[in-house]
């Protein structure tokens, strides 16, 4: 059955963000089962899953719960839709959600995952300056290598380059600002002046025209970068004084992510909207959302007003039992609470690591680190294409792998491994993780 799995792997399945031709004479790797922190590939060797699957089972894999959900949902409406019809799971969930979102955000709109969420509160965004008479303001304003999706409206506000340029031109409209990545800053550098450049980008492009920022808590393009103290509450005040709305993407960093039920809370702003996906259902089922604020939905509330815009699987009614089932068991099992404790041992492990002549950086928060990796400590210098690309792809990720640890290896800013483990994980995963990243970064340091 593995040789099957294996063939027909290879002739049939198209991987997604995959060279696919490194599999020619390589296994395609397999994962056939979870648990808990833990994943099995087809030979049944464990690996520890410190990406969550890319940043998604929240609660860990293999909880029946979420299956027995999912069942019963089906059994008694496989499927419903929400355009001009609603269903008992929808609103319910919609209900929760606000009640767990900050300020006056107490509208769901369903998705079927982070994109369309992205996609969605842009043009939301738009139909809400439309209906208060600003036809006009249509431009979205993100950050330098942040990632928010990959469908075309998305993609513009995505900031990396190599994913961008092969499918211009994308959706007018897009800018983009640096990022929040202080390693590099000088130490006189205003520590504000990330959050300023938004109100530059504002200017610059005609504060009458632009409709929204979108920002992640802390971006996961580029390696875990967070706000410094005071970022949020500066934009907020910025975008206040222009009349545009804030965005906040919470793909990953939402559901206990950062040890809150969201980012926002945790930086301590109320965004217009919120995006998310992933950690909602912890991706037992496809599900992402925009919520937004009330002030957002109020011009739709009355006489002819609509929001001319949906998906068909939007709030499936399945993937919505499945949201409440994965909210029952961060409520019991105090997720976030567990991340608020445990944060603190991950990180030192991490900070550990930085004895290694590789490591120049560690950041992130809660569950969400990243360290990054560079050719001379003393100078932060980084490395260039070609060593980059021996390092990661030549060393890194396949030994990683090797030795039983699921983590990210990046290149897409500076090199990065980035670790974003199951919300359960503890000081039993911390030490494999760290049983596994030292020796391979020494080995990395050394053959550098
Ligand atoms: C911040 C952010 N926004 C949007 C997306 C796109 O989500 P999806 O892959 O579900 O379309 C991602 C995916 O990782 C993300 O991290």
């Amino acid at each position: 059955m593995s040789i099957d799995l294996q063939e027909q792997a290879k002739r049939h399945l198209w991987m997604h963000f995959t060279r696919m031709g490194a599999y020619a004479d390589a296994e395609v790797p397999v994962i056939v089962r979870g648990e808990g922190c833990y994943v099995y590939d087809e030979h049944g060797k464990r690996y520890l899953d410190g990406l969550s699957a890319l940043y998604c089972v929240n609660i860990g894999h293999g909880r029946a719960e979420m299956g027995q959900a999912a069942a019963a949902q089906a059994a008694e409406l496989g499927f419903y839709t929400n355009w001009s019809y609603a269903h008992p799971r929808s609103i319910e969930l919609a209900a929760r959600i606000a009640g767990l979102a900050p300020g006056n955000l107490n509208r769901v709109f369903f998705t079927s995952g982070g994109s369309e969420a992205v996609e969605s509160a842009w043009k939301l965004a738009k139909a809400y300056h439309t209906a208060q008479g600003e036809r006009q303001r249509h431009k979205l304003i993100s950050r330098n290598l942040a990632y928010h999706g990959t469908s075309m409206g998305a993609l513009t506000a995505t900031g990396l380059t190599a994913l961008r340029t092969p499918f211009e031109p994308l959706t007018p409209g897009g800018a983009h600002v640096p990022n929040t990545n202080s390693y590099r800053w000088s130490e006189d550098r205003d520590p504000l002046w990330a959050a300023d450049a938004i109100e530059e980008a504002i200017l610059f492009e005609g504060p009458d025209t632009v409709a929204a920022v979108i920002l992640e808590p802390v971006q996961n393009g580029g390696g875990c970068f967070v706000p410094q103290e005071g970022y949020f509450q500066r934009v907020r005040e910025i975008c206040d004084r222009h009349g545009v709305l804030l965005i906040s993407d919470e793909v990953i960093c939402s559901w206990g992510r950062l040890g809150h039920w969201f980012g926002s809370d945790r930086y301590g702003y109320v965004p217009d909207m919120i995006t998310t996906a992933k950690g909602l259902s912890s991706a037992y089922a496809p599900l992402g959302a925009v919520i937004a604020g009330d002030h957002i939905a109020e011009p739709f509330l009355h006489g002819t007003a609509a929001f001319s815009h949906g998906f068909t699987f939007g709030g499936h009614p399945v993937s919505c039992a499945v949201a409440m089932a994965n909210l029952d068991v961060m409520e019991r099992e105090d997720l976030c609470a567990n991340v608020r404790e445990n944060e603190g041992a991950f990180r030192a492990m991490l900070d550990g690591l930085r004895d290694l002549p590789i490591v120049g950086d560690v950041r992130g928060a809660g569950y969400f680190q990243a360290i990054e990796l560079v050719k001379d400590k003393g100078t932060k210098e980084t490395f260039d294409g070609n060593e980059s690309e021996d390092l990661l792809r030549g060393f890194l990720s396949g030994e990683l792998y090797r030795r039983g640890l699921i983590c990210r290896t990046d290149d897409r800013g500076d090199p990065i491994v980035q670790l974003s483990p199951p919300l359960i994980a503890g000081p039993e995963q911390f030490a494999e993780i760290e049983a596994i990243l030292r020796p391979v970064l020494s080995e990395a340091s050394e053959r550098m």
